[in-house]
């Protein structure tokens, strides 16, 4: 199975074989032609994936030692995503398909995020809870089959949890993409330095919104308390306000992702995104799910955050279950559901 993921800024190429057997995966990011925007530039992306798009086949063949014409299928995300960006990606697996005569199954990018797992750690147990955080997208989804039926329970009703750290790292004037640098402070700072609002948990909130996020407000708070620093001439000391910053996104994250495991009678809690790179998220994941007696299930970063062998995962586990391919019109679809698995 041939994987190709083009819905943000990196284009990503793998190759799975079997169910479960990652053989390779190729990937280039557009993220430094973003870095002096303090965001991904949709027409930007676009281009860079143009560029990268034969270059990442040839290099995930190579290292997988396969040629084009042992690939059996191809899986490519149809949605969600930037529109521009989504194009490239459906165009050349569509392009691919026609050539090689073989099947083509379009994909639901969030679902990719949760079937990537199975290339480290075996067949996902279902039903499992899935929290998904990147810079785009923070869902809580209950996922009784990957390939079928996957349910939103909640999401962020602004920011997403990647793009708050993106913005807050930029207050705190490090470079984007900035959760990595706002992990990598915040492990000399306090995170009990200032006690930032926990979106979204108040018991009125719960009512409403039991498994939303929201982290606008948490943003502000961090903005309006450094510039109130800087205005007063005092220094801002960014490992401190970094860790609290942290502190208030991975509480609010995990203390939902366990509710709803809790409430749902789900043992399973998975979670995906290039947020699930952030090593405290990792760490309160573990510390609750052990409380709660779940299990916790975090595919190693480099398959956290968007590539090709989580399309080319979920791919593969589509006909392992003999679902059937899309259209070869199928559409690049920037706002698909998340209960549409397979684009038809
Ligand atoms: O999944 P991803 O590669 O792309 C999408 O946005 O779909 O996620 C990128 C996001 C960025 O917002 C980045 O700041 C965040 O993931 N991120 C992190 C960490 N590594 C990447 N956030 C917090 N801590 C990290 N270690
Ligand atoms: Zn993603």
């Amino acid at each position: 199975m041939l994987g190709i993921e083009t819905s943000c800024d990196e284009t990503g190429v793998g190759l799975v074989r079997g169910r479960h057997h990652l053989l390779a995966e190729a990937l280039a990011s557009s993220v430094e032609e973003h870095a002096r925007f303090g965001g991904v530039v949709p027409e930007v992306a676009s281009r860079a994936h143009l560029e990268a798009m034969l270059p990442m086949l040839e290099l995930a063949c190579t290292k997988a030692r396969v040629r084009l014409d042992d690939v059996d299928a191809v899986a490519v995300t149809s949605g969600p995503g930037l529109a521009g960006a989504l194009l490239v990606g459906v165009a050349a697996a569509k392009a691919l398909t026609v050539g090689l005569g073989k099947p083509l199954y379009g994909v639901n990018h969030l679902a990719a995020h949760v079937a990537v797992d199975q290339l480290e750690h075996g067949p996902l147990p279902e039903p499992t809870i899935a929290l998904l955080v990147s810079g785009g997208h923070s869902s809580l989804l209950l996922v009784e089959d990957v390939t079928a039926a996957v349910t939103p329970l909640g999401a962020t009703i602004d920011d997403a949890a990647g793009e708050a750290f993106d913005k807050v790292a930029r207050v705190l004037g490090l470079p984007f993409p900035g959760g990595p640098h706002i992990d990598r402070e915040a492990r000399s700072g306090d995170p009990a330095y200032v006690d930032f609002p926990r979106g979204l948990t108040g018991p009125r909130d719960l009512a409403g919104h039991r498994y939303d996020f929201s982290f606008s407000g948490l943003k502000t708070a961090v903005a309006r308390w450094v510039e109130t620093r800087e205005r007063a001439g005092e220094p801002v000391p960014v490992p401190d306000v970094a860790a609290a910053f942290q502190e208030a996104v991975v509480d609010v994250l995990t203390r939902k992702a366990v509710l709803a495991c809790t409430e749902r009678g789900v043992d399973h809690l998975l979670i995906g995104g290039g947020v699930a790179a952030n090593s405290r998220l990792r760490a309160v994941a573990a510390q609750r799910c052990a409380d709660a007696g779940l299990t916790l299930r975090v595919p190693r970063p480099a398959l956290c955050t968007d590539n090709g062998a989580m399309v080319a995962a979920l791919g593969a586990e589509l006909v392992s279950r003999g679902a059937a391919a899309s259209p070869l019109d199928l559409p690049a679809d920037s706002a698909l559901p998340v209960t549409e698995v397979v684009a038809r």
